[in-house]
């Protein structure tokens, strides 16, 4: 791999340990994947700021990095964390808020925005065409999909070492022949919902493994749905980016495949692993929501409150929470607590006591039985509206 004299002289050490080892981890990683050189990124994002899922060894390597002078070189951002000091800090034994706390310290020390959230593209938008290190597989698929910015799917220690260095290597879908769709997927019916499109990510994600898709009769589609889509994709799949089907796609020839409304149907089912019927938490904003996603949910509820014991989680960013604000209130005048910073999956559910999560996010529903011990009720917003109002 080429590396320019200023790169070469981080890789010998030059400009310290800090820098080293993020040179050395984009360079392995370039050689891994047969890249041919650094090119500039304008943001990165890190995953794996959650204590729960990092512990203590990588929160040890984020300290020195931080103390042995890591600083950040472009815009960088960061994933949520395991809770928010207004809501769960207190429900949770004492010692976990010390330890997360430290994490975002080390975080600030090396200059990462306090961002939070697995949404970076609500709080500025990537430009067409630029190239980003992102780490967080939903925002991933987004960014490629929905908005056009070209980035790989990181890893936390990659996305990190990109923040510093402030390059990637060129490989994967940050070059254009990469980006071409491999499969062209017919759906049979109009998706009727949220949970539906999900469900079409789930599916599609297993089926694809690195193929990208070009998806047809999706013109219809909201980003909020779209958002919904490629999480689900990227939480069983390989895939990074899919298309919303083109002319100019469909004279290609490619592999056809039909989505039959009966595998929508069983994915949906699938996906639902609850033997009780009723849920120990309601939990919406997975991928954390949008201000439309909070205003639509502040609509739904009116003037209802939720049923006495029912515990209610409405997830997104802190910057996403205070612009819809007047909406916010609605919601927590409903008795739902609107939680930033965090969300059900990467926090501690289970020293919360809750076994049974009902969520409209296929992603959740993929994930909260081996990362949150908990069985899964899933379902559209409306329906998860309505056990949470009318039990
Ligand atoms: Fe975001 Fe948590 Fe879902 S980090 S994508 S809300 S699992």
């Amino acid at each position: 791999m080429y590396l320019t004299k200023e790169e070469e002289r981080t890789y010998e050490g030059e400009y310290g340990w800090a820098n080293q080892i993020c040179m050395k981890i984009l360079v392995r990683l370039g050689e891994l994947f047969k890249a041919t050189k650094l090119i500039p990124i304008s943001s990165a994002h890190v995953s794996g700021v959650s204590y729960k899922l990092l512990g203590d060894a990588p929160t040890d390597f984020l300290e020195e990095l931080a103390n042995s002078g890591a600083r950040v070189k472009v815009k960088a951002t960061l994933n949520p964390q395991s809770l928010d000091q207004e809501y769960l800090c207190e429900k949770l034994p004492s010692g976990l808020c010390k330890k997360q706390s430290g994490v975002l310290e080390y975080f600030k020390k090396m200059g990462f925005a306090q961002s939070l959230t697995c949404t970076p593209y609500y709080l500025e938008t990537p430009k067409r065409g630029s190239h980003l290190a992102w780490a967080e597989s939903s925002a991933v698929v987004y960014t490629n999909s929905v908005i056009g910015a070209w980035t790989n799917r990181e890893g936390g220690p990659s996305a990190l070492a990109a923040a510093i260095i402030g390059k990637t290597p060129n490989h994967g879908i940050h070059k254009a022949e990469n980006r071409q769709p491999k499969v062209l997927v017919k759906l049979e019916r109009q998706l009727q919902n949220e949970v539906e499109f999900g469900a079409l990510g789930i599916y599609l994600g297993k089926f694809l493994e690195d193929k990208i898709p070009t998806i047809q009769g999706l013109q219809y589609a909201s980003k909020d749905n779209l958002k919904q889509l490629g999480a689900a994709l990227a939480s069983t799949g390989m895939v990074n980016m899919f298309h919303l089907e083109s002319a100019a796609v469909k004279a290609r020839e490619i592999e056809k495949i039909s989505m039959e409304a009966e595998d929508i149907k069983c994915t949906v089912e699938s996906l639902s692993t609850a033997s009780k019927s009723k849920p120990d938490l309601i939990f919406i904003g997975c991928p954390h929501c949008s201000l439309n996603e909070i205003k639509q949910i502040a609509d739904l509820i009116g003037n209802r409150k939720v049923k006495k014991g029912m515990e209610f989680w409405v997830c997104t960013s802190h910057y996403i929470k205070e612009k819809a604000k007047k909406y916010v209130e609605k919601i927590e005048k409903s008795g739902c607590h609107v939680v930033a910073d965090t969300c059900a999956v990467v926090t501690w559910t289970d020293k919360l006591g809750i076994k049974t999560i009902m969520t409209n996010s296929a992603k959740t529903a993929h994930y909260a039985p081996t990362l949150n011990k908990a069985e899964t009720m899933f379902a559209p917003l409306k329906e998860c509206l309505k056990v949470a109002l009318e039990g």
